[in-house]
């Protein structure tokens, strides 16, 4: 129980990753604020902590709403007394598209989310963990924070690569509040994301054959890193993306560059066919 007494936001905690963090970090003494998009949808995150024991209470708020996010800041403060960690998880993948073919708007959405969303709850916390002199942020990232991993994906690569500029940025910014900022980056969890963003092929090419560890990856497992980074055994730990991926990026890059190289090609087939027409 290293986090008792201790109070997290989880942001996009309804079902997937954030769950799995949720559950871990109120497992470990956290009290728990399960947020997403709509309140009921995070009434089984909820549940689940409160039957284990633990304390939770959902918030209704979508990140790239700054009063909303103002809004469940303060909740938190009143229900719990103080924010010590903050777990930027909420993020959108949208559909695959070539660059060339990509809409401004599916460009502002996703950049929308998953980084203004998290530049925003960053900004939300950072005076009442200052006032705390101590805080956690944890940002959720992805391997393709780190290497072009998904392509048809730009959008969603240049977001995540931009939470490890704001976590370099922010390590050096907030080190003299004592606030430690760290990104842990996925690699596959069998989400809803996931199973919307790939086919089963393109799945197993990447599990079955590119994973060292030979399978996807559990939530809790991404909990496990997040609540590590979230203890007081992590306190020299920051400005750091970790790669939480069963060791895909080791090899990444060799044997998949076929399947990737498909997908490309298969993409700039139906882009040509589309403007053919
Ligand atoms: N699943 C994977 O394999 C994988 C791999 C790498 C990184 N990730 C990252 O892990 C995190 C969680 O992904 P997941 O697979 O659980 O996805 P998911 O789609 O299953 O869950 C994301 C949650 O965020 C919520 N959300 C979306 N927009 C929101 C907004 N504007 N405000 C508040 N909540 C919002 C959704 O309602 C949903 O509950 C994301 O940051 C994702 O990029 C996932």
């Amino acid at each position: 129980m290293e986090l008792k007494g201790k109070t997290a936001i989880v942001t996009g905690s309804a079902g997937g990753i954030g769950q799995g963090i949720a559950c871990v970090l109120a497992r470990e003494g956290a009290n728990v604020v399960v947020n997403d998009l709509k309140a009921q949808s995070c009434e089984g995150t909820v549940n689940r902590i409160l039957a284990s024991g633990g304390q939770a209470m959902a918030f209704e708020a979508d990140v790239t709403n700054k009063a909303a996010i103002q809004a469940m800041v303060n909740a938190t403060v009143d229900r719990f007394g103080s924010v010590d960690i903050l777990v930027n998880n909420a993020a959108i993948e949208d559909a695959p598209q070539l660059a060339a073919d990509m809409s401004e708007e599916q460009w502002d959405r996703v950049m929308g989310v998953d980084i203004k969303g998290v530049f925003l709850c960053c900004q939300a916390v950072i005076p009442q963990m200052t006032k705390q002199k101590k805080g956690r942020i944890i940002n959720i990232g992805s391997i393709a924070s780190l290497r072009m991993t998904i392509y048809g994906s730009l959008d969603y690569t240049v977001a995540k690569h931009g939470v490890v500029g704001l976590t370099n940025h922010l390590a050096w910014e907030l080190a003299d509040a004592g606030i430690t900022v760290n990104t842990v980056c996925p690699g596959g969890v069998l989400t809803p994301m996931m199973i919307n963003a790939t086919t089963p092929e393109y799945r197993d090419a990447v599990i079955k054959r590119m994973v060292p560890i030979g399978r996807y990856i559990e939530p809790e497992e991404i909990g496990e890193a997040v609540s590590f980074l979230a203890s007081d055994r992590a306190a020299i730990i920051t400005g750091q993306s970790i790669a939480a991926d069963g060791g895909l990026l080791t090899g990444y890059g060799e044997d998949l560059r076929p399947s990737i190289r498909k997908r490309m090609v298969d993409m700039q087939v139906a882009h040509l066919a589309k403007h053919n027409d």
